[in-house]
């Protein structure tokens, strides 16, 4: 027998509570009781969010909703400032010149976070700029951007800010309306613990202006559409078929989290992610965020010697947990031990024990059980 773990920065463990609710039996998604659901559920993604404005749910992963804020903000050979610190980071530029859009990017060496001086110098450059595209956790790179601060430099601008939040939002603090984000865009396979297929976007006023005068070609991803059945006889509705059973898992989820609070769930996140940090320095490992560390996973240098991809591997195949490698360039550099979503305090210490032994298996020269020690005294010297 073997069990199996996630410790990935998405998909996430789903909790039980969760788990039983998808395997109820399927209502019509045309029903007054289903769209109670899914008045709740909305209000719950306001209350993760932490916004007023109105949030739609989208039938796909967290790449459908970035292409969905791409294909409704801009218009071909519109400019747009791409604010990357990463993989996911560079997405947003991929997306943006697939609909013709005029990228002008400022990506800082990985493993930091975006200045908020050059943003605002590219802004001051640009005061045609039509977006501004960014990330609250670069989720490549184990680093978080200082969202609120950028969101003053967007705030008297005629860019609106487009904040990728999929693996941040629910996880770390956010404040979509206080720090001015016109655009928040999450995915459901993350700090919202159900499975992967949903994505959820929030629309702010100066948004939704845009967004009506847009006139880039799109269907599926049409947001007016959304809008027009969200206030669908004052109850909120769908455009196309819902993901009934994941929104139904959704509800429940969304429900734990508000029991939870979300200032709580923000320092459970926190304190997880600190545990597995020191943890990892006192192995004589190397983070690899150089500032502003995520709270939902800790990126880690692979150490000399070791096959990275090889480790990730072993960890999975010999361990049973799935944690995840680099992408792009980092690819067989850095692994990623992620604390995200459903989890507790005894996370970190299975995933640093095996990333221990798994380091010891491959001839890394570390002392076992000096993480795993670590990350017992940061655990026990802060509650939640
Ligand atoms: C920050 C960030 N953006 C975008 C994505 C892409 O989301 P999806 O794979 O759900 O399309 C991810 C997924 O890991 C992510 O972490």
């Amino acid at each position: 027998m073997k069990k199996s773990y996630i410790m990935a920065p998405g998909p996430t463990e789903v909790p039980p509570e969760v788990l039983i609710e998808g395997a109820r039996p399927v209502i019509h998604h045309r029903t007054p009781q289903y769209r109670k659901i899914l008045t709740e559920v909305i209000d719950g993604l306001k209350y993760v969010i932490q916004t007023a404005n109105p949030v739609y749910i989208i039938v796909s992963s967290g790449t459908g909703a970035m292409e969905a804020a791409v294909a409704n903000t801009v218009n071909p050979g519109d400019k747009v400032i791409v604010a990357s610190i990463g993989n996911f980071g560079d997405r947003w530029e991929q997306i943006a010149k697939a609909y013709g859009a005029n990228v002008i990017k400022i990506s800082p060496e990985w493993g930091y976070a975006v200045k908020p001086e050059e943003l605002k110098k590219a802004l001051d450059e640009n005061p045609d700029a039509v977006a501004v595209f960014t990330q609250l956790n670069e989720t490549s790179t184990g680093v978080y951007n200082d969202i609120e601060k950028i969101g003053l430099l967007t705030k008297n601008h005629k860019a609106l800010l487009v904040v990728d939040g999929i693996s941040g939002v629910g996880a770390q603090p956010y404040y979509s309306d206080k720090w001015n984000v016109d655009i928040t865009v999450v995915g459901s396979q993350k700090g919202f613990m159900i499975p992967p297929g949903l994505a959820f976007i929030s629309v702010s006023e100066k948004a939704k202006k845009v967004i009506e005068a847009n006139k880039s070609p799109k269907f599926y991803f049409d947001l007016k559409k959304y809008e027009k059945s969200a206030i669908k006889e004052k109850m909120p509705d769908t455009p196309f078929t819902s993901a009934v059973s994941l929104v139904t898992q959704l509800a429940t989820a969304l429900k734990l989290i508000k029991e939870e609070t979300i200032e709580k769930v923000w320092e459970r996140h926190r304190i997880l992610a600190r545990a597995v940090r020191e943890a990892v320095i006192a192995l004589g490992l190397t983070p690899f965020a150089k500032e502003n560390p995520a709270v939902v996973l800790c990126s880690v240098v692979v150490p000399d010697g070791v096959d990275g991809k090889v480790l990730v591997k072993k960890i999975r195949d010999d361990y049973g947990i799935s944690m995840a490698g680099g992408q792009g360039k980092l690819e067989g550099k850095i692994f990623r031990i992620g604390t995200l979503g459903y989890t507790d305090r005894f996370d970190p210490i299975i995933g640093i024990a095996a990333t221990e032994m798994a380091l010891k298996e491959l001839g890394a020269k570390i002392e076992i059980g000096k993480g795993v020690k670590r990350a017992m005294e940061v655990l026990i010297e802060e509650k939640y």
